[in-house]
């Protein structure tokens, strides 16, 4: 097991508010609720999302109770286990896998009708890995399905100092003393890039706001981007 997932499982047994606010808050970010409505007004209102890098669920939560198909993949079984947890009789709605999504997707192509990766790919240093992720997620997507990135800017208060000062600042890799973790940050051309052909970007929207992280509050300053899978929905 890597380092990373060895220090997520840690984050996630350890728990509490001076941690990482996604693991331990039920709230679901506010780019989710914009996902989730955009969908709808594509007429969208039911179908299979997968959530890469799920954590404790508190975003596909969002789908499960409006009637979603849910499919969760996270490294660590610590957060599946309170996702089922907190899923309670939702969860007949809901399969989780324990597995590292650097890896191929355990599933059929043009499977889903949405996938969303919240503050996730970012643990994915190696770049050609990356790649081929972005390209995994086209794989599984029907065509005209969803895709949603929602990830941290160099300007975040919290990680963009620590990013400023790494050694390795100018490919976005930095490191996290306090979480032990590495990122590597990208931007949204990085996305467009690797899902030339596939998925064409259809909206992307800034988010800036307080919030915590080890106990303390920072400016958070992240990216939501909505690309769609190009093709006709009625051909898969
Ligand atoms: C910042 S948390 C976000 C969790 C969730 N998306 C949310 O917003 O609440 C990142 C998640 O990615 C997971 N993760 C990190 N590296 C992973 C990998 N290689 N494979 C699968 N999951 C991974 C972590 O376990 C963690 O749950």
């Amino acid at each position: 097991m890597s380092r990373q997932i060895t220090a997520w499982r840690q984050e996630y047994l350890t728990g509490g508010k001076t941690r990482i606010e996604s693991s331990y808050t039920l709230r679901p970010e506010p780019s989710v609720l914009w996902f989730h409505r955009q969908l709808r007004q594509q007429g969208l209102r039911l179908g299979k999302l997968l959530d890469l890098g799920c954590g404790r669920g508190r975003n596909s939560l969002v789908f499960l109770k409006h009637g979603w198909r849910v499919e969760g993949l996270d490294a660590a079984g610590e957060a599946l286990r309170d996702f089922k947890h907190l899923a309670g009789p939702l969860s007949a709605g809901l399969g989780l896998q324990q597995r590292d999504f650097k890896q191929p997707l355990p599933f059929p192509d043009r499977h889903f009708d949405a996938v969303m990766e919240i503050t996730a790919a970012d643990n994915i240093a190696d770049l050609r890995k990356r790649e081929k992720f972005w390209r995994e997620i086209c794989r599984v997507l029907k065509p005209g399905a969803y895709f949603f990135s929602y990830h941290f800017t160099p300007k975040d208060g919290y990680y963009g100092p620590l990013l400023k000062k790494s050694p390795d600042n100018s490919r976005g890799l930095l490191f996290d003393p306090r979480g032990h973790m590495t990122f590597r940050f990208y931007d949204v051309e990085e996305i467009i890039r690797a899902m030339r052909g596939q998925c064409t970007l259809c909206a992307r929207q800034s988010y800036r706001y307080p919030g915590p992280m080890f106990g303390s509050i920072y400016q958070r300053d992240l990216i939501a981007a909505l690309f769609k899978k190009t093709g006709d929905p009625h051909a898969a």
